[in-house]
């Protein structure tokens, strides 16, 4: 009995030391001097830096692309909405400049010879909006697309599409006119099927 309770604070006190990662529950607006700057998705990971009377402040790492800066994407190859700053005028200044709003760690240049700056960006959220282990939210998202696309054909296995060809099978299921989805139902949908699909490990 007594090693057992030794294993396993060893083991929660290693799992502490690893994990200052967390994934947001829900889409947040994103404010900078009063100013609304964008959103951030939901099941994003963030980096923890440091939590104080409710609130959480994270580090976000993402990708944005040399000529559309508008949004933050998980790397070059897969397409999954981190953040979208609305403020589109501001940022897309196409002579070398860079989104004002982020920091640039890393350039990168990927198959196509598109640029990508690898970009980090500070965000306080409320620490309510942040869970260490995300896999509720992937299952809400699961049933949620269970119960919206089972409709009218079988349901698609996650990986039968790539992660960059699910949110333009959605957007073509909004488009017919075959589903309604809110904004953060259709993003949860969206990043459980890519976080399933066929291109992600
Ligand atoms: C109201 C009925 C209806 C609902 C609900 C519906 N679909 Fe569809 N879906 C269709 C029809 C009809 C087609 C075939 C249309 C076509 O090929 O143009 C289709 C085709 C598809 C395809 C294949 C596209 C292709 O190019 O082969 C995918 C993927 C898909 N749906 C995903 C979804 C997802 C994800 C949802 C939930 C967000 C959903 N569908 C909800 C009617 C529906």
């Amino acid at each position: 009995m007594k090693n057992k309770i030794l294993i396993l604070t060893i083991m929660s006190s290693f799992a502490f030391a690893e994990s200052n990662i967390g994934f947001l529950n829900n889409s947040k607006q994103i404010t900078l001097n009063g100013k609304m700057i964008g959103d951030v998705s939901v099941l994003t990971p963030v980096e923890i830096l440091k939590t104080e009377n409710e609130k959480t402040d994270v580090l976000l790492t993402g990708y944005i692309q040399e000529y559309y800066q508008a949004k933050i994407v998980k790397s070059p190859q897969i397409d999954e909405e981190y953040m979208n700053f609305e403020i589109k005028e501001d940022i897309n200044s196409y002579d070398g400049d860079v989104n004002p709003y982020v920091k640039v760690v890393d350039k990168v240049e990927d198959d196509y010879g598109e640029i990508w700056f690898k970009t980090q960006i500070k965000l306080t959220v409320p620490t309510s909006y942040i869970d260490i282990d995300p896999s509720m939210i992937y299952n809400q998202a699961k049933g949620l697309y269970e119960q919206t696309c089972s409709a009218c054909h079988l349901l698609h296995e996650p990986n039968q599409y790539t992660a960059n060809q699910w949110p333009s099978n959605i957007d073509s299921m909004i488009g017919l006119g075959f589903v309604a989805l809110e904004d953060l139902d259709k993003n949860m949908i969206i990043k459980y099927l890519q976080h399933n699909a066929k291109d992600v490990k």
